[in-house]
């Protein structure tokens, strides 16, 4: 058994109550004060009772969340780039208080999940979010828009959590960071690498995938799987295209799909950050940050974010209290001289020799069910994305 990475803080968090202290909590529950959670706090709950966020105990105070935003620190020093917050309504204000204990609920099923004492409760400064986490105040921005749609008010306090969230999806990807600490050290890998992702997987995202897994002893693909933005491709059918692509193509003795429960922040280089500590805590060493990670356009097509804004942003922490190494990738392309696949840092062409499609373009093709060239996105994968379109366009 090979010892794995230490956490971020030290210490794997588990505020998760099983057996007889879980029962009592749910009997609790029953007679506190029901606050609901949105899906986006219900992807965070799970996170911080599994010990994904660690060292988070619970939804963060005031200091947190100020020294978050301004230093990309928590406040006792340890480096944390994004909020991790639970809103509460006017109405829901006025029935609560610190010092109360209180039920939080999943609104789809009814169910209480966790309890949570409130420590603290204070105003949500949605401006000062916006525009440190998100460097925009633009509500067309939709980690943006997600802040000006919550509460005013924010509640802090450590949560207990009682039951899973109702989640059928994917149950044999699902692993938390101890199951994923636990496989690493079975299988020996000392070196892993961690693969975010929210899209569906072409030819670029499989060099950087192969490239990194040459120098490590394996790889974790990772999508993400909770909230992301209307126009991105559903999990489920990303998920067929993960599957698809691993099956063939990679070798099952070093590679492992598991899916990441967070939602989508859309963030750029902070949510690199942010990725990169969480992938620390499930056990991974590494960890890659491509062209424009986590970024998103404006309404006029523009990236909210440079390119390598989430590679500079790691600049500004020293390695030690990042602790999982960064594995930096420029753009990556299919080089028709070259005749293979490239990045702009080992392809000395220009690039009228690269093939680019845009997105458009991509799903114009799909859409009529015309593969797109195997350079750009592998025909199995392609033909998990026509058959989807075409259920959708008959649905
Ligand atoms: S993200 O929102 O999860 O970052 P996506 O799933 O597209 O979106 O990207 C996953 C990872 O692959 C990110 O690190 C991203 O920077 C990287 N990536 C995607 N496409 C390219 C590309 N053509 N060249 C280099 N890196 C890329």
């Amino acid at each position: 058994m090979t010892e794995t990475i230490k956490p971020h803080g030290g210490k794997l968090v588990n505020r998760e109550l099983t057996g007889a202290q879980a029962e009592e909590a749910r009997g609790k529950a029953k007679s506190l004060k029901r606050i609901n959670l949105a899906s986006y706090e219900i992807s965070d709950l799970e996170m911080i009772a599994t010990g994904a966020l660690s060292p988070l105990e619970g939804f963060m105070g005031l200091a947190d969340f100020k020294s978050v935003l301004e230093k990309m620190h928590l406040a006792k020093g340890l480096a944390w780039s994004l909020p991790v917050v639970k809103s509460i309504t006017e109405e829901e204000k006025k029935s609560i208080k610190v010092g109360d204990e209180i039920a939080l609920c999943d609104p789809a099923s009814g169910h209480a999940l966790a309890l949570m004492k409130i420590e603290e409760i204070f105003p949500h400064d949605k401006a000062a979010h916006a525009t440190q986490a998100y460097r925009t105040e633009e509500k067309a921005h939709p980690g943006v828009a997600r802040i000006y749609g919550m509460g005013d008010t924010l509640i802090a306090g450590k949560i207990s959590l009682f039951e899973r969230p109702k989640c059928a999806k994917f149950l044999e990807y699902r692993r938390d960071p101890a199951e994923t600490r636990k496989i690493f050290s079975e299988k020996n890998w000392r070196r892993v690498v961690a693969f975010q992702t929210r899209n569906p997987i072409h030819r670029a995202h499989e060099y950087l995938l192969k490239c990194a897994l040459e120098m490590a002893d394996g790889l974790m693909v990772h999508p993400l799987i909770g909230d992301t933005k209307g126009d991105d491709i559903p999990s489920e059918i990303r998920m067929k295209c993960y599957q698809v692509l691993l099956d063939k193509y990679f070798s099952k003795n070093n590679t492992l799909l598991s899916v990441f429960p967070a939602a989508m922040r859309y963030a750029g280089p902070r949510e690199a950050i942010f990725h990169a500590l969480v992938r620390k805590n499930y056990g991974c060493t590494h960890f890659i940050v491509g062209r424009d990670h986590a970024g998103v356009a404006k309404p006029d097509g523009k990236p909210y974010y440079g390119s390598f804004d989430a590679h500079h942003i790691f600049n500004e922490f020293s390695a030690e209290e990042i602790g999982i190494t960064p594995l930096f990738f420029d753009f990556t392309f299919y080089c028709k001289t070259c005749e293979e696949m490239a990045s702009t840092k080992t392809c000395p062409h220009d690039p009228s020799h690269h093939l680019s499609l845009s997105g458009s373009k991509v799903r114009e093709m799909l859409r009529k069910g015309e593969m797109p060239p195997p350079e750009f996105s592998r025909p199995e994968v392609a033909q998990v994305l026509i058959e989807a379109m075409r259920e959708k366009a008959t649905a």
